[in-house]
């Protein structure tokens, strides 16, 4: 939002919206938004939570046509993580040059390939305890870096554990997702014509370091 405090109506494009959360805060301050993400299932989700946030758009982010309709484009949370192949982290970054309008900029999370190296096997830890009508839902997440010479790969795992009071129920979920060096996701970036404004650690402004766990970038068009 400060970062289009001179844009009056801002026009967001949200790569890999999820269900919908970010896209809903943002309509309520003013942004017109649209949400492209490949799961069906997560569209659903979000088009019954938030019917009017969004034009909501099924597809691969690796493939949408745009043309400098946009002022910002956003991927947050992870959704850029999975882009595992160049090719395809290209393609989400050269479909967003054309999808920005010549003074658009844009802001994404990734994560930092640095402490994954560091760490190689993070044991499943809680992240997340939430209570949901008569539910307590835990959820803990692991992860464990996967050989490769080249790309900082890891098996990201969840386990969410479901408490209704007399049952307990667990679920597992695993995820294949990449990690990025600073100079790596530069080298994208330039190669895809643009160029980072600022990187910062996470949303609170927080100077990123190299032991940062993500990259929250702000870039623009060259
Ligand atoms: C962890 S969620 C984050 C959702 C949202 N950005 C948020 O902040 O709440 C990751 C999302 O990326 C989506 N996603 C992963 N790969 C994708 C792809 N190739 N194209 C479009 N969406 C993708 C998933 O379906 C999922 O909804």
């Amino acid at each position: 939002k400060e970062l289009t405090a001179n844009i009056q109506n801002p026009v967001l494009l949200d790569l890999g919206c999820g269900t919908g959360e970010h896209l809903n805060e943002l309509y309520k301050n003013g942004f017109t938004c649209t949400g492209i993400d490949n799961s069906k299932h997560m569209l659903t989700h979000a088009k019954l939570r938030f019917p009017n946030a969004a034009n909501y758009i099924l597809s691969d982010i690796t493939n949408f046509d745009f043309f400098e309709d946009f002022d910002i484009a956003i991927s947050l949370f992870g959704s850029f993580d999975y882009m595992i192949d160049d090719e395809d982290v290209d393609s989400v970054l050269w479909n967003t040059w054309r999808a920005l309008k010549n003074d658009g900029f844009g802001l994404f999370e990734i994560w930092n390939a640095i402490p994954v190296r560091e760490i190689k096997e993070k044991p499943l830890t809680t992240v997340s305890t939430v209570k949901y009508k008569n539910l307590i839902i835990e959820r803990q997440r692991g992860f464990t870096l996967l050989p490769d010479n080249n790309k900082t790969i890891a098996e990201v795992d969840y386990i969410y554990t479901i408490s209704d009071g007399t049952s307990i129920q667990h679920l597992k979920d695993k995820h294949i997702m990449r990690a990025f060096f600073k100079e790596e996701i530069e080298d994208f970036l330039h190669k895809n014509g643009f160029r980072i404004v600022t990187i910062y650690a996470n949303s609170k402004k927080e100077p990123f370091v190299k032991t940062s766990n993500k990259l929250l970038i702000h870039f623009e068009k060259e």
